[in-house]
């Protein structure tokens, strides 16, 4: 797919989303064969995916954080609620969120590899979902079983200049604004138990989302 000289994205306030209900970044070549690496609800819910290849992938150099507002999936725009983004360990340092010891991140997620004939409706419906904040990136992408050829994958991130982009303060918070929300895609608890569940099921670690899942069943058990 060709390039595209598309003017900048502009940032609609009111809505929280990008002008034209696209991700942001219309300027670059998607990979061929199409691989698309989930971080969020790709790893519990495939469907959302037509695929003929798929696997437990890892990227390393990057980190799964939940920093991203969602006004549009498990939030509405008066009660935001808050989804998973996939951070560089440049975006962390810039950020001051990861110590300067620390060894480089790393990310485990799903990685599959979209059938040749679904590409052009499968990005179109990607840039469509992921308008509220994200940029497409392009990353490598390992296999967590092991074994040779990680593969290149698009990924979609939003950025620390996105302005849905909510920087973390402490896990609580963080917890009573999961437990608090309710949209579109469901309720936002769900999309952070059914995270640690998965990661649970193929024996990955992700101290962030363990914590963050802890924190938000405390609330939402005292609330009965
Ligand atoms: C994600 O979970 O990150 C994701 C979900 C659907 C499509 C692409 C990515």
């Amino acid at each position: 797919m060709a390039p595209t000289n598309a003017p900048p994205p502009r940032w609609n306030a009111a809505l929280g989303v990008w002008d034209g209900d696209r991700a942001a970044g219309a300027d670059f070549v998607p990979p061929d064969p199409l691989y698309i690496f989930g971080y969020g609800s790709l790893c519990y819910k495939r469907d959302e995916l037509p695929s003929d290849e798929e696997f437990v992938g890892r990227v390393r150099g990057w980190r799964r954080l939940f920093a991203q507002s969602s006004t549009d999936h498990r939030g509405t725009p008066e009660k935001p609620g808050l989804v998973a983004t996939l951070l560089s360990d440049a975006q962390l340092d810039a950020l001051g969120l990861r110590a300067a010891d620390e060894p480089p991140s790393a990310c485990c997620g799903m990685c599959c590899r979209v059938p040749k004939d679904r590409v052009a409706d499968v990005l179109d419906a990607l840039d469509f979902r992921e308008k509220g904040g994200y940029s497409r990136d392009v990353v490598d992408v390992e296999r967590a079983a092991g074994g040779a050829g990680s593969v290149r994958a698009l990924v979609y991130s939003a950025t620390p200049e996105n302005p849905n982009f909510v920087r973390p303060t402490s896990i609580d918070a963080a917890a009573a604004t999961v437990a608090a929300a309710v949209g579109p895609s469901g309720p936002n608890p769900e999309y952070v138990f059914a995270l640690e569940r998965w990661l649970r099921e193929v024996g990955e670690e992700d101290a962030h989302v363990f914590e963050l899942a802890e924190a938000v069943r405390r609330i939402v058990d005292a609330e009965g």
